[in-house]
């Protein structure tokens, strides 16, 4: 049995345990299109001063409401500076070390390994002096804060785009390098809120057979929490990314986040909520109440032998060393929602979450844990083993979309999952379309209404 009736019976249990009318307020807020001075807002400016997209289903829109993204156009850039000339994938960056000092002005972050071993590009070029803060901030103020960062696509002021193509043009020294987010589809995220610490952390513990680079570990955040959602794992709850979603994504002012800045002039206070905190916990209950993902329903006989066939070729491929069938009591979600150091080609320019997850500082020097390096949250090649379930319905593939079908997403394992994807390459081509047959029998939901 793949799909755990259990599992089935309990997300039934919770979606009719939470107020359907809230739910269904929720629902209006998911697909709602907000504009500027949204009249809708209470005393806020509506979307934007910046923004990625109108509305939550703008980019979660694949299948039944609250999908994926469907396509790469709808991925969210986060920009990094780097020295010019480093734009492409896997071209040098810098050898990057920082330190979190959250003085009385502020904090800031250095570029440089402190240990002097400020070497680009394996000691083939010459040593490179970082960049200062100051010539950072000259580019986007937001590099003040964290070394990778979100670049709207949008502003509510025409002139905004010219200044997104410069932002994302030459500096002298140093230019901007853009990496992506895929829209992840957000179906039984409320059960993947609900599995207890303690599953996860257990399933960090394991020990995998000698030889193996399997060696996941968990995201923890510096309030001691653990990252769960996200492609970093860099948010802890369901609910926080939600309120973060709206604020970021949207430039929605909410409780407790302010509404993405404008970036050009000096932070303004938004002036109101855009949405309460009623509304928030509204939107919250709708994402929470999306069902799990099902599976293809059962097929004739020799459909079924195909599935069960794949299904043990994923296993005997390694497959599931990290794409755990089961967590926690969760049923048929293949993942253990731990970070995995993945092929260098997979990585991005810098840290990106970190500070997010330093919000509130348990010290006020965090230290820098070696280039492109955290110490708890995700490192530069570092990326959440995604749940499994729900990808016939959740093309592209990986973090920023690359992957146009499963085969070219597992050719592109690498790092610790090097020899499972060493494995899936010497399976013979039928072999590889039965393992993928299986994986195509992990559907969306098909819920009548959704739509
Ligand atoms: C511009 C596109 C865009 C919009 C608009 C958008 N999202 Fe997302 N969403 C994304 C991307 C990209 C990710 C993956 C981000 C990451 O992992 O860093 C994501 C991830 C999420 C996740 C976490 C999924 C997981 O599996 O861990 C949740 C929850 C979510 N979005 C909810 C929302 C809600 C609610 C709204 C509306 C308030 C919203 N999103 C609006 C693009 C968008
Ligand atoms: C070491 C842990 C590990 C192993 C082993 C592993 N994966 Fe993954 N898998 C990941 C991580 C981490 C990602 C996300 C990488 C990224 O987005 O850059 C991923 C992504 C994927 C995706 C894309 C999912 C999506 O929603 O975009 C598919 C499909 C996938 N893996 C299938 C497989 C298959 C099939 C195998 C066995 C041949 C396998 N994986 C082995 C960790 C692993």
């Amino acid at each position: 049995m793949l799909a755990g009736d259990l599992t089935l019976a309990n997300a039934a249990e919770k979606r009719a345990s939470a107020d359907p009318r809230s739910i269904e307020r929720g629902r209006e807020l998911f697909l709602r299109e907000w504009v500027p001075k949204d009249r809708r807002s209470h005393g806020g400016d509506g979307l934007g001063p910046v923004y990625n997209d109108r509305s939550c289903l703008g980019c979660h829109h694949q299948g039944p409401t609250g999908g994926g993204g469907g396509s790469a156009g709808v991925n969210i850039e986060l920009i990094s500076p780097v020295p010019a000339g480093g734009l492409s994938p896997g071209a040098p960056v810098f050898s990057y070390a920082f330190s979190f000092n959250y003085g009385p002005e502020g904090f800031e972050y250095r570029f440089g390994d402190p240990s002097g071993g400020n070497v680009l590009n394996g000691g083939r070029r010459p040593r490179a002096a970082g960049p200062n803060v100051g010539e950072l901030v000259r580019i986007h103020p937001g590099f003040r804060e964290a070394p990778t960062i979100v670049l709207h696509r949008y502003g509510n002021d025409p002139d905004y785009r010219v200044w997104r193509d410069w932002v994302l043009g030459p500096h002298g020294n140093l230019s901007v390098r853009v990496t992506q987010r895929n829209p992840t589809p957000l179906f039984g995220l409320g059960l993947i809120d609900a599995i207890p610490d303690a599953a996860i952390e257990a399933v960090a513990r394991r020990r995998h057979p000698g030889g193996s680079k399997v060696n996941g570990r968990v995201s923890r955040l510096s309030d001691g929490r653990i990252g769960r959602f996200g492609w970093k794992a860099q948010t802890a709850t369901l609910r926080d990314f939600v309120i973060s979603a709206a604020a970021v994504e949207m430039g929605l002012e909410v409780p407790g986040k302010a509404q993405a800045a404008d970036p050009r002039v000096p932070p303004l206070k938004a002036p109101g909520l855009d949405m309460t905190l009623a509304e928030c916990d509204d939107l919250a209950a709708f994402v929470h109440a999306l069902p799990r993902p099902g599976l293809v329903p059962p097929g004739r006989a020799r459909e079924e032998s195909t599935r069960k066939a794949g299904r043990q070729l994923f296993r005997s491929t390694g497959c599931a060393e990290c794409h755990l069938q089961r967590l926690g009591d969760l049923e048929g979600i293949y993942s253990d929602l731990l970070l995995h150091a993945m092929a260098p080609e997979l990585a991005d320019a810098s840290l990106y979450g970190a500070l997010l997850a330093e919000e509130k500082p348990a010290a006020r020097v965090i230290p820098a844990d070696g280039p492109g390096r955290s110490p708890r949250t995700a490192s530069t090649d570092e990326w959440r083993t995604p749940p499994l379930w729900g990808l016939r319905d959740s093309s592209p593939y990986l973090h920023d979309g690359r992957a146009a079908n499963l085969d070219e997403a597992i050719r592109m394992h690498g790092g610790e999952a090097e020899s499972s994807a060493a494995r899936y390459r010497r399976l013979s081509s039928r072999e590889q379309a039965l393992l993928q047959s299986f994986l195509i029998s992990l559907a969306a939901p098909d819920v009548p209404g959704l739509h």
